[in-house]
């Protein structure tokens, strides 16, 4: 299914001319990507994934405070709706709802929250505390405010943020949310760096450094996929041989709880389904990336 051509996406600001415009197009299937903007080729693959498998495809482009705990980290975040629709209109989005701060949260902070659990408390939860708590109250929101009452209703978000994608199936089925979670593969350079709009604070050099992650990734992949022993202290061995990068975890997790796997990861052959999850610091910009094996 494809939209007619290739046209400006329609751009709304509230949550009443976003729900007209569903409802005008009474899409036999819908398909929703949430993203904070500064959008690059790894949106674009949500984006293209949405417009091959439904009628409507709708964008959000709101960068949330509530999932920031770093408020300098939050007024730096880069805004550029302009450059945004281009990309979208380039993938054949439908509409960009891009509302302010006010129209998403209207009666100021919000009392009621959602709590992500000991899971949003583990990895990246650990470094940045409050922020999965953050992410799922406006994600909550997000979903309401897309769903199209009718027909399919698909949600797309990246295996880039593992831990996001499992925390957001996880509400959605807790809270019985009537939409299909669709997770798209991991886009990266042509040298193997997943794509994140934080990569553009990395100098060339470090930028150079931060493959170490993709290395470190591809020697475990490559021994689970031989059924070897992983020996996960050679991959950290890797970082350090490059100082400019500090790892925070190199851990293989169960791929729907995240639950470490300490049996199976050392010197015994690797069997079954397992989650590499990786974080590092380079430079003071933190990157994350992760490869199902
Ligand atoms: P943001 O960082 O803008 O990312 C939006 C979506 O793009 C997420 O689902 C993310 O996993 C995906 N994505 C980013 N880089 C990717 C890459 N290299 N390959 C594949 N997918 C990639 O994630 C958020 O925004 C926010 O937390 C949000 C869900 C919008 C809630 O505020």
């Amino acid at each position: 299914m494809k939209s007619p051509a290739a046209k400006s996406p329609q751009v709304l600001t509230t949550r009443a001319e976003l729900r007209a415009a569903i409802r005008a197009a009474a899409p036999a299937s819908l398909g929703f990507v949430p993203t904070m903007g500064a959008l690059h080729s790894g949106h674009e693959q949500l984006f293209r994934q949405a417009r091959e498998e439904n009628q409507l495809v709708v964008i959000s482009i709101f960068v949330n405070e509530l999932q920031f705990n770093d408020q300098q980290d939050y007024q730096r975040y880069p805004r550029d709706l302009q450059a945004d629709v281009q990309v979208a209109a380039r993938a054949g989005v439908d509409l960009v709802f891009a509302p302010a701060p006010q129209e998403v949260y209207h009666a100021g902070t919000p009392l009621i929250r959602l709590d992500s659990g000991a899971l949003g408390r583990m990895y990246e939860g650990a470094s940045r505390p409050g922020h999965f708590d953050g992410m799922l109250a406006v994600v909550a929101k997000l979903l309401h405010y897309a769903d199209p009452g009718q027909g399919h209703y698909r949600a797309y978000f990246g295996q880039k943020d593992a831990q996001q994608l499992v925390l957001v199936r996880r509400m959605v089925a807790d809270l019985d949310y009537p939409v299909q979670i669709r997770a798209v593969p991991i886009v990266r350079t042509a040298q193997g760096l997943a794509l994140s709009s934080r990569n553009a604070l990395l100098s060339q050099r470090q930028a150079t450094a931060a493959l170490v992650i993709h290395r470190a990734i591809e020697l475990i992949a490559g021994r689970a996929a031989r059924h070897e022993p992983l020996y996960l202290e050679d991959a950290v061995g890797l970082f350090q041989m490059e100082p400019e990068v500090e790892l925070d975890y190199f851990v293989v997790v169960d791929p729907d709880t995240l639950q470490e796997l300490a049996f199976n990861c050392q010197d015994t052959p690797f069997t079954g389904q397992g989650l590499i999850l990786v974080a590092a610091t380079v430079g003071g910009v933190r990157l994350i990336d992760n490869q199902p094996i």
